[in-house]
């Protein structure tokens, strides 16, 4: 379990983050959802080690640490807002990069296995990464988030900029990951499309958390209706 507590993030005098406490269960898949500024990014920065915080992090009872490499070896690996691909480089060397703590053999082995799950990457191995679609950047940025074979997905707004068709998909593969048992925060300002794969949801608003429940909890609330789903 991954579990986040009492977690503050400030950056300089603002505050983005505060006393915040959340946790995902083994093979869950937990939503964050809130509007823009609300601090949903920097929760997942916090947890990654990306920067500074006060709280505790923990991953089956043991601090996290904030040393970035050991956070992804441990298995807690995330997909940034943006996909953060390096755009002149090809395909296969942003893939490359997603294993760079390991072995070139295991490295080779997990390109593949990566082009096996995701056909179109393997077509695409020598395009550069800035030239992709959207969908396709997106793709990128999972099969190289998941290089690391991570036990926790920590996926940041995966939907931004997307098509309905696109978006589909995307939905299908955080459930094929889940089916393989990865436990997934998926951060999202689709609401409706957190709600169609997460077993709990938390909203933030202003840096704190201000409701948490099941999708069907949530969506009786009638804040949650007119703010977040708007209907
Ligand atoms: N590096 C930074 N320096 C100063 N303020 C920052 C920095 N990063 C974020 N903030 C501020 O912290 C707050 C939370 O930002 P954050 O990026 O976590 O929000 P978010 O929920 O991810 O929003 P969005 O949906 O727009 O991505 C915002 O008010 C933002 O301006
Ligand atoms: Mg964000």
């Amino acid at each position: 379990m991954l579990e986040v507590a009492h977690l503050f993030v400030h950056y300089g005098h603002v505050l983005a983050v505060r006393d915040l406490s959340l946790s995902i269960g083994k093979n869950q898949v937990v939503g964050l959802v809130g509007a823009n500024g609300a601090g949903k990014t920097s929760t997942l920065n916090a947890i990654s080690g990306l920067i500074s915080r006060s709280g505790t992090i923990s991953l089956d009872g043991a601090p996290l640490g904030s040393d970035t490499a050991n956070i992804v070896r441990r298995g807690v690996v995330q997909v940034a807002q943006g996909r953060k691909l390096f755009a002149d480089m090809t395909v296969l060397e942003n893939l490359e990069l997603g294993g760079f703590l390991l072995k070139r053999a295991i490295v080779k082995e997990r390109i593949e296995a990566q082009m096996v799950q995701f056909p179109l990457l393997r077509q695409r191995a020598q395009q550069r990464a800035g030239t992709l679609s959207g969908g396709e950047q997106q793709m990128l940025a999972i099969a190289r988030a998941l290089m690391a074979e991570p036990r926790y997905l920590l996926i940041d707004e995966p939907c931004l900029g997307l098509s309905p068709k696109m978006v589909l998909h995307l939905s299908d593969i955080i459930l094929a990951l889940h089916h393989r048992g990865i436990s997934i925060l998926l951060v999202e300002q689709n609401t409706a499309f957190v709600f169609s794969l997460a077993e709990r949801a938390f909203v933030i608003e202003n840096g704190s958390l201000v409701l948490a429940g099941s999708p069907a909890e949530l969506k009786e609330n009638d804040r949650v209706r007119s703010a977040y789903l708007g209907i």
